[in-house]
């Protein structure tokens, strides 16, 4: 019996020493001490020993099985040693290089000088208001006196929406102008009234550098009690001013918007030139920036104002082109062209 065992027990050391895996020594260990291995069977043998033998050969076989154990355990610590060095020699990384930052990106120049023009009308008590890009006829066009067959129509081609219509706002269009936001703030905030609305607009048209069917404009409305064009003239002479950091004056031509009587158009000296005249403002000194004009009275109505208490005025300029003024921008499409090498210059 004694030979048995010793002879298992040299089996068993050979094979641990052999086994190159954690699951080869494993099984070894299954093989020996596991619940039907060979060391066990002999201990649950031991019963139907003698008296005289049963001391020894337990303890004998106890000691065995200790042995056993032990040698698995140093071998598992040896394996699991040689892998993580293994590990360790082929994922080393240089914690010496240095690391690759992250490119950070920056808001479009567009985007840049909107809010720019925003907050200086905010200083001025203006409130920035927002609309939908989808918008009825009738906002675009009814509510600020431009009939079905007035000829402004022609002048702006016009995205239609197939197939939605009711009765009072007619077909949807992909707005203008941002001036539908006259008619909707008069009616949702009554007057007196201060906003500014910066906006996409659409109009079909063959693009080419100065041309996009997609621009930006910004709308502007003033009503209160005893308002007329001069504070439109201050308004303006002010915003440029400090937009572009130094005195800009500003004239007023006649201008016909069927929303607008008076109309004007506004224009303001040449930043360029200072007045003497260059390519920008094509040899005039003057720049030609803006629509605008004192509310008709039909337009005050639609909004649900009464024209005989309250007057005022609105304007609509480009923020595209402002901003093409600004950076000296030879082509409308570089804007929404989404080249990096164009946009990383802001
Ligand atoms: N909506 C006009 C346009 O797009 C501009 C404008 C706005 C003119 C407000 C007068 C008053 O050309």
């Amino acid at each position: 019996m004694k030979e048995k065992l010793k002879k298992l027990l040299s089996l068993a050391l050979k094979e641990i020493e052999a086994g190159s895996s954690l699951s080869t020594l494993k099984e070894i260990e299954v093989k020996f001490i596991g619940r039907k291995g060979k060391l066990t069977e002999i201990l649950k043998g031991i019963k139907d020993l003698s008296e005289k033998e049963k001391p020894i050969i337990g303890q004998l076989a106890n000691q065995y099985k200790n042995q056993i154990e032990t040698a698995i355990a140093d071998k598992t610590v040896e394996i699991n040693k040689a892998e993580i060095e293994k590990a360790l020699a082929s994922e080393s990384i240089d914690i010496t290089i240095p690391g690759q930052k992250p490119e950070l990106g920056h808001i479009h120049p567009l985007y840049q000088v909107q809010k720019e023009v925003e907050e200086i009308f905010n200083q001025m008590g203006f409130t920035v208001v927002d609309g939908p890009e989808i918008e009825s006829e009738y906002y675009n066009f009814e509510g600020l006196n431009i009939p079905e067959d007035h000829p402004a129509r022609d002048c702006q081609d016009t995205f239609f929406i197939k197939g939605k219509e009711d009765k009072k706002h007619k077909r949807l269009v992909l707005r203008t102008h941002t001036s539908p936001l006259q008619v909707r703030s008069m009616e949702k905030y009554g007057a007196p009234l201060r906003i500014i609305v910066p906006g996409r607009v659409f109009r079909y048209e063959a693009t080419d550098a100065s041309h996009d069917a997609t621009f930006h404009q910004v709308e502007g409305m003033l009503i209160d009690k005893n308002i007329s064009l001069a504070h439109l003239k201050g308004v303006m002479k002010e915003f440029l001013s400090r937009l572009f950091g130094k005195e800009v004056n500003v004239r007023f031509r006649p201008g016909y918007f069927p929303f607008v009587e008076p109309g004007v158009e506004l224009d303001f000296s040449c930043l360029i030139c200072l007045g003497a005249g260059c390519r920008v403002c094509k040899h005039t000194g003057w720049v030609e920036f803006m629509g605008a004009g004192m509310t008709h009275p039909n337009v005050l109505k639609a909004g649900g104002i009464d024209s005989k208490k309250y007057q005022g005025w609105a304007f609509g300029f480009g923020l595209t082109r402002l901003i093409m003024m600004r950076y000296a921008i030879n082509d409308i499409r570089l804007l929404a062209g989404g080249d990096l090498r164009f946009t990383k210059q802001f």
